[in-house]
């Protein structure tokens, strides 16, 4: 077991820590949380779990191994960091460079440009003749000034939001405005918890966000939706970041032309630009949750995104699922949704 450290987007507050654990149980890596801090998320785990994060996650930015944490203040970092042991981080010779950065307001006294030097003054004593460079360091050091703590460490991975905005809805060669972002969507597909090879269902495609996203991380993919042109424009997207679908079928999500699937991600229409077929949203919900649970096996999940108001965490109870986790994320002033998760009792 290694300390280890993420840096998670600010753009939730708790998705971005759901979706990090997800994938560490999905990828059965064993893990024990070590802390909780704005933006930052400290666990003991295998350092090969970072691999894993890294091709997974939407909602983190950078994976470190943790050197050390200590309270923010220039004279603390600078004994901890003193007495921190550096064997095994770095070889002699190699180049480096640190980097900081302030979560919020945090810890405003300090100066991140004169705390980076500082502590490249440090390493440059305790590692034979390493050499900063600052533009193609072999090695670098990341530090977060986070709440009242600064804790650091060496950075492992980054993911860059570049192929995520790369497949944002106006991208794609199929538009609809009912489509979720690619960060959304992978993140509702890690809270599925699907393992690579595995079959996901979208019965509530519309564009397939979704089902791109499962089919990115290795997943077997099957949509299906009322609307034979949301079918139709789903395999174009589908086919244009190169996902091949086990089956795309128009077909009423109520009743599902399919026997067993290893889980599902959907969103659901919420009555404004996708078709409820002249349903209401919260009635297509009920119908399609006490229906779905047959199709998966016992333990397995259904994330599912709605609309707040219809409390879509006790539809799912009433309809005998267990309800595993809410998170609720402000869309516009007229919608804010939820991300719900539930597993088969
Ligand atoms: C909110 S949209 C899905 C958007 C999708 N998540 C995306 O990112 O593109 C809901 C979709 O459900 C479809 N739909 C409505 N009623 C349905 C039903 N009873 N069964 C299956 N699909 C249905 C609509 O045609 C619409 O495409």
């Amino acid at each position: 077991m290694a300390n280890l450290f993420f840096l998670v987007s600010g753009e939730h507050p708790t998705l971005p820590f759901s979706e990090l654990e997800a994938i560490l149980e999905v990828e059965e890596h064993k893990y024990r949380i070590s802390e909780k801090l704005s933006q930052v998320l400290r666990i003991q785990a295998p350092s090969e779990s970072i691999r894993s994060i890294a091709t997974r996650s939407a909602m983190t930015r950078v994976c470190c191994l943790e050197l050390f944490i200590c309270d923010a203040s220039d004279t603390e970092i600078l004994r901890t960091v003193r007495s921190a042991c550096l064997e095994g981080v770095m070889r002699q010779r190699e180049s480096f460079a640190v980097r900081i950065r302030r979560i919020r307001a945090a810890a405003q006294h300090i100066n991140r440009g004169e705390l980076e030097r500082k502590l490249g003054e440090q390493i440059l004593k305790k590692v034979e003749n390493a050499k900063v460079n600052l533009t193609t360091p072999k090695k670098t050091f990341f530090g977060i000034l986070t709440e009242n703590r600064f804790v650091f460490g060496l950075k492992m991975a980054e993911i860059l939001p570049k192929s995520f905005i790369e497949r944002r809805p106006q991208r794609r060669p199929f538009f609809h405005p009912t489509a979720l972002s690619a960060k959304l969507a992978r993140c509702m597909v890690n809270l599925a918890r699907p393992k690579a090879g595995e079959l996901v269902l979208d019965p509530f495609c519309g564009t397939a966000s979704l089902l791109v996203e499962a089919g990115l991380i290795g997943c077997r993919v099957l949509g299906f939706d009322a609307q034979r042109r949301m079918v139709k424009g789903s395999l174009r997207n589908l086919a244009y970041y190169g996902v091949s679908p086990e089956g795309m079928i128009a077909a009423d999500a109520r009743h599902l032309p399919v026997k067993e699937v290893d889980c599902i991600v959907t969103d659901p229409p919420y009555g404004r630009s996708a078709t409820t077929l002249g349903l209401n949203t919260e009635q297509i919900v009920r119908d399609f949750l006490s229906a779905a649970q047959e199709n998966i096996p016992k333990g397995d999940k259904i994330c599912i995104a709605s609309p707040k108001s219809i409390r879509i965490g006790v539809i799912g109870k009433e309809s005998g699922l267990k309800h595993v986790e809410s998170h609720m994320v402000y869309v516009h002033r007229g919608l804010t949704r939820e991300i719900a998760v539930f597993e088969r009792n």
